[in-house]
């Protein structure tokens, strides 16, 4: 594999994070004391990754302020002995470079990722989908860099869902399986119907692609939900005869997409992390007991119902 950069698409308006996001870009949600694209940005350094083109549209301008230095900040942090505050993202900016590409029109995912064409000659492409966060031991990305390395070719990541949510997701078909977590794709279909989903492997966030990609996205016609879809661009490379293997990625997977997925991201990472898990477990034992006698109080009221 010859090299390889991250595309990163942050255009969107962030509709389910409104009114929150109509001035604050819903990827610097904090994620606990983070903002969400920081684990993405860190995930993908932690993959061997330098090079990141985030696709930014309107209002995105405080991603790039993020990702900046700030020596007023630094010197006051350093003065009150809370430079710590800035670590982990000064160490970002120090390691990672940062292109941001501009889509004017919002015509879909596929669209965002065709916009970052001219930062690539040949190199192999990263995306990453920034309400997809993925904890483990090895990082996400770097599995699929693996298995693209391995076996020469594009790897998506996949997850089952339940059969009730897979109109929300790209599906995959299977054309073999190679072990419990790795499939040769034989088809890709974007948010289809229950009944006409050929299986409930779903897309999910992560994707290593060759730069042929940009080609195979460049004449697409309108897709599901009249946008020009990612998906529809890969399938596109499976019929020009690339090879397409799905990988399940070993790990746990946050939806931070959603209001509510965004509220369980956060609470789990709390459970999980040395500095809040011991005064979250407190906290949710608390709000436990407050459910059961809301939910008692609730079946007494039924029961004096029936009575009457
Ligand atoms: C996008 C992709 C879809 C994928 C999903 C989850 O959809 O188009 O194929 O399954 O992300 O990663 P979106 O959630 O942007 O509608």
């Amino acid at each position: 594999m010859n090299g390889i950069k991250a595309i990163i698409p942050a255009a969107g308006f962030g509709t389910r994070f409104l009114p929150a996001s109509k001035a604050v870009p819903k990827e610097l949600l904090p994620i606990l004391d983070k903002p969400s694209i920081q684990y993405i940005i860190e995930e993908g350094l932690a993959s061997g990754i330098k090079d990141f083109i985030v696709v930014t549209g309107k209002n995105k301008k405080p991603i790039e302020d993020y990702f900046d230095l700030y020596p007023e900040l630094e010197t006051i942090l350093t003065a009150s002995k809370k430079d710590h505050l800035l670590d982990s993202v000064s160490k970002i900016i120090k390691t990672a470079n940062f292109l941001y590409v501009k889509q004017f029109e919002q015509l879909g995912l596929g669209h965002a990722i065709w916009t970052a064409r001219t930062a690539f000659s040949h190199e192999h492409v990263a995306i990453f989908l920034p309400d997809d966060i993925f904890t483990g031991a090895i990082p996400g990305m770097a599995q699929l860099i693996k298995v693209a390395n391995q076996e020469k070719c594009n790897v998506i990541a996949v997850q089952e869902v339940a059969k009730q949510e897979v109109s929300r997701y790209g599906i995959i078909s299977v054309r073999r399986q190679f072990s419990p977590n790795l499939f040769q794709v034989k088809d890709l279909v974007e948010k289809p119907a229950p009944n006409k989903a050929p299986s409930n492997l779903a897309i999910v966030g992560r994707y290593v692609l060759s730069s042929n990609i940009f080609a195979s996205l460049e004449n697409l016609k309108f897709g599901s939900g009249g946008e020009i879809q990612l998906t529809d661009g890969i399938q596109n490379l499976l019929l020009s005869g690339e090879k397409v293997f799905a990988y399940k990625i070993q790990g746990q997977r946050y939806d931070a997409g959603t209001t509510f997925g965004w509220l369980k991201t956060n609470l789990d990472f709390a459970l999980k992390h040395p500095k809040y898990s011991e005064e979250i477990m407190k906290y949710l034992a608390k709000l436990e007991k407050d459910i059961l006698f809301m939910q008692g109080k609730a079946e007494a009221l039924k029961n004096k119902h029936k009575t009457i």
